[in-house]
């Protein structure tokens, strides 16, 4: 774990903002993981902001939407992580989906580079419209899961807790039918773990398990 300062060099509105964060590369974090964010020029926020990677900048990241309608570029941070467990694509993985069923797919477009670059087919589901993405990635409506769960080797989902046992009851028989399923939890990570509040807690096979320390990754067979 670092702890660095970090600045917004830009914001970026495409359907949701998001930002283009200078940092040390040690703070960079992973696809999956986060850092903790906090301007202390924004009295406005007294808990930090966790912060996803959606790409990579050449100073720095792009920071996943969504982020505080309170920074704006030029702003400074003061950061900490990265935190948790992020995702883990095998490499052998050829078959990709990604899928995004939380509103945002910006969480899950981190794995790209990694992806493209070990020659995989990358098909996204999402309900939310995505732009400027390379065209060989196939875009999809998160109803083609039925048909997509089979082809993939390696399936991402991103969804919201309150989602999460709804979304198991009625497809995992669908999603049993991919390769390594993972799944990235979205809740409300206010303590990194530092302070153990609890407010981040999954329920999962064998017990509540914190998300910020033991996610907010997990793989199926968790649940
Ligand atoms: S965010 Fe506080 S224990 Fe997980």
């Amino acid at each position: 774990m670092h702890t660095g300062k970090g600045r917004i060099d830009e914001i970026l509105i495409s359907g949701e903002r998001a930002a283009q964060i200078s940092c040390h590369p040690g703070l960079i974090p992973a696809p999956g993981r986060y850092l903790l964010a906090h301007a202390e020029a924004d009295s406005s926020a007294p808990l930090p902001h966790p912060v996803f990677n959606a790409g990579y900048a050449p100073d720095g990241f792009y920071a996943a939407a969504p982020i505080p309608s309170t920074w704006l570029p030029g702003l400074e941070l003061n950061l900490q992580g990265p935190f948790g467990r992020g995702f883990n694509v095998p490499t052998s993985a050829r078959k990709i989906a990604l899928v995004a069923a939380s509103g945002s797919a910006s969480r899950l477009l981190s794995l790209l580079e990694q992806l493209l670059a070990q020659k995989a087919e990358i098909v996204i589901l999402s309900i939310a419209p995505l732009e400027n993405l390379p065209r060989a990635i196939e875009i999809l409506p998160l109803s083609a899961l039925p048909e997509t769960a089979p082809w993939a080797d390696y399936l991402a989902l991103d969804l919201p807790r309150h989602q999460l046992e709804f979304t198991l009851e009625k497809y995992r028989p669908i999603l049993l039918t991919a390769g390594v399923v993972e799944l990235l939890v979205e809740t409300p990570l206010p303590c990194g773990g530092i302070a153990e509040c609890g407010v981040c807690a999954v329920r999962q096979r064998k017990g509540y398990a914190l998300a910020c320390k033991a996610g907010p990754v997990f793989t199926l067979t968790d649940f």
